[in-house]
């Protein structure tokens, strides 16, 4: 699914329920761009204060005031690796998929706090491998569309692949609900949230649970977001209300850990849908909540550590939502819970960055990484954090003013890029030198180490990467020459470029 016809009325839709309603003060944050490529991405301004773990930064800058979004990788230099189709990007997510590593993410038409689409994973070829639907139609799907004419109802929020070869999405589907107990109709509309598990590669459904048919088990007296409140929804079938709003899912034996942003709980399901323990954030559910433990609109919950008697917890504590204000600080939070016992919940770790810190009232991730690290992506804050097993800030990377730029979660992953496109080139005469310069990128490499320019097919200089785009001052070099650069190193070495004449596209 390239750019939708939605993509538009999605963007406005989006820079609205943020409060955007013009570029603001600050102006236009800065983008990297090139001569040799096409590729636009923002700057990335990458502050270290420590050692940080080995591998590339993995997110989707979704640029709300120049309405374009790329799945997109840097380098911890701030310099652009890849940069995918130009598409709403969420869920970005570096995994692996049959033993091979993969990057998963969503594509499609999006902006009510929810979306519509599919997920498309790629190799590190950055070909598409598997694309991952759901069928609107024969899946029987409402949406808030008329008419509905979209080909696949994934949501926006999560990509995450099983051991198994199957992927765990969720979904959004329009239906009614009585609201009386919490002030609305009682054949009010809402936004069901739906837990799906697919197999990759025959596309089949596993897994299907929907909050709607648990209302016995996860009933809406759990529910913190109120009706009417800005992106909760009112209750009506253009507004439903979005009460359930789960954004991550992961699988562990045969059960599946579920968070839910406005109910501000997670749920550990039975393969037969029942809930088999619920934490809330703010009454404990079927837990105590020790002083501190407290937590509410969070994304991105996974298991960290478990045994029979405890489960640790990691997630992003983003406190706030676009109606409550940016109130709390927004921290990584991780909780042990003991699962017998007095079923308290006790403080396990919580990481932010007190110099500078973040109050996101949208998205966010949490990624362990080794060493005890861990990197927060912020979400609508466009920044990303990492910190060691102490809690101290070693990196701050940013790519955009807040709530301008935004991307749903990031990750740090280890990456070899092997693209299947050849190196681009350009070479420029100066007008006012008469000497020329060669340009060259390779989208998607990782390892090149330096270039080999060619002259009328003969090696005449040599230059050692430099970032994303290399510049190379190639002396005399008339205007009739035929140039090609040649990548050296890495799982491309010796892959060359198209020729290329001086003057070209310069
Ligand atoms: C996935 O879908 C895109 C279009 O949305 C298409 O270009 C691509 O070929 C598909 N990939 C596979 C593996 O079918
Ligand atoms: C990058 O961030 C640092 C630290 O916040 C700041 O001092 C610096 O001005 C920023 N650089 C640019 C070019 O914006
Ligand atoms: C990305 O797509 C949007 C919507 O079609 C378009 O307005 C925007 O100019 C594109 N951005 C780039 C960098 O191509
Ligand atoms: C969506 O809701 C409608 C109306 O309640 C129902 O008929 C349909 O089966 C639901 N679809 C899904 C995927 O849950
Ligand atoms: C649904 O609710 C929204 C928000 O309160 C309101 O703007 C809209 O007019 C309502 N639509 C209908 C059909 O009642
Ligand atoms: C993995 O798939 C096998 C075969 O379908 C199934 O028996 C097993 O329960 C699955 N494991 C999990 C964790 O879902
Ligand atoms: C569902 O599975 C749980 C956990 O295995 C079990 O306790 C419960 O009895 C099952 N419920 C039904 C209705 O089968
Ligand atoms: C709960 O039990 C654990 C382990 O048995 C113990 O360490 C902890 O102090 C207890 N907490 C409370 C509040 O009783
Ligand atoms: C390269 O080849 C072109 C066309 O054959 C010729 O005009 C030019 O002089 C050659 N340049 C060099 C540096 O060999
Ligand atoms: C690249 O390939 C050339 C031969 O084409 C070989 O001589 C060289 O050792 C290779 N370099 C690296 C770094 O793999």
């Amino acid at each position: 699914m390239a750019r939708s016809r939605h993509y538009w009325a999605m963007m406005v839709l989006l820079a609205s329920s943020l409060g955007i309603t013009d570029v603001g003060a600050q102006g236009l944050w800065p983008l990297q761009t090139y001569k040799s490529s096409p590729a636009e991405t923002p700057f990335l301004n990458v502050t270290k204060l420590g050692q940080t773990e080995q591998g590339f930064l993995f997110f989707s800058p979704n640029d709300i005031v120049r309405g374009s979004g790329h799945p997109t990788i840097y380098s911890d230099d701030g310099q652009l690796i890849w940069q995918g189709p130009n598409q709403t990007t969420f869920a970005m997510q570096p995994q692996i998929f049959d033993g091979e590593p993969v990057v998963t993410y969503w594509e499609g038409t999006a902006g009510f706090g929810f979306g519509f689409g599919q997920i498309t994973i790629i190799d590190n070829t950055y070909q598409s491998i598997y694309n991952v639907t759901l069928s609107c139609k024969e899946q029987n799907f409402v949406t808030v569309f008329d008419p509905e004419s979209l080909p696949s109802c994934v949501d926006v929020h999560e990509s995450q692949l099983t051991d198994n070869g199957t992927l765990l999405v969720t979904a959004v589907n329009i239906t009614q609900a009585d609201l009386s107990s919490v002030g609305g109709p009682i054949d009010g509309w809402v936004q069901d949230g739906l837990v799906y598990e697919i197999d990759v590669k025959t596309n089949e459904v596993l897994f299907r649970w929907s909050a709607v048919e648990h209302l016995a088990e996860a009933p809406l007296s759990y529910v913190i977001a109120p009706l009417g409140s800005e992106g909760a929804g009112s209750g009506n079938k253009s507004d439903p209300y979005g009460y359930a709003h789960i954004n991550s899912i992961a699988k562990y034996g045969e059960n599946y850990l579920v968070s839910s942003r406005y109910m501000c709980s997670v749920f550990l399901l039975a393969p037969n849908g029942s809930v088999i323990w619920h934490l809330h954030g703010r009454y404990g559910g079927d837990f105590h909540l020790e002083l501190g433990t407290s937590f509410c609109y969070q994304h991105d919950v996974r298991i960290i550590a478990a045994t029979a008697e405890r489960v640790t917890l990691s997630m992003h504590n983003n406190d706030n939502t676009e109606f409550t204000g940016a109130t709390y600080v927004t921290t990584g939070l991780v909780l042990d819970l003991a699962l017998q016992g007095n079923k308290t919940v006790s403080l396990g770790g919580r990481m932010w960055d007190a110099a500078e810190s973040v109050y996101v009232q949208s998205q966010g991730g949490y990624q362990s990484l080794g060493n005890g690290h861990v990197l927060l992506g912020h979400g609508a804050v466009p920044k990303i954090e990492e910190f060691d097993a102490n809690g101290a800030i070693v990196m701050r990377a940013r790519f955009g003013f807040d709530n301008t730029m935004q991307s749903y979660r990031a990750y740090r992953y280890p990456w070899v890029g092997h693209p299947s496109t050849v190196p681009d080139a350009v070479a420029c005469l100066s007008a006012a030198t008469g000497q020329a310069t060669v340009y060259v990128s390779w989208n998607g490499a990782t390892d090149v180490i330096s270039w080999n320019v060619y002259v009328n097919n003969t090696l005449t200089q040599s230059a050692p990467r430099n970032g994303f785009e290399t510049a190379i001052a190639v002396p005399g070099l008339p205007s009739s020459a035929s140039v090609v650069v040649e990548a050296v190193g890495g799982v491309g070495n010796g892959t060359k470029s198209a020729p290329v004449v001086v003057g070209q596209r310069c």
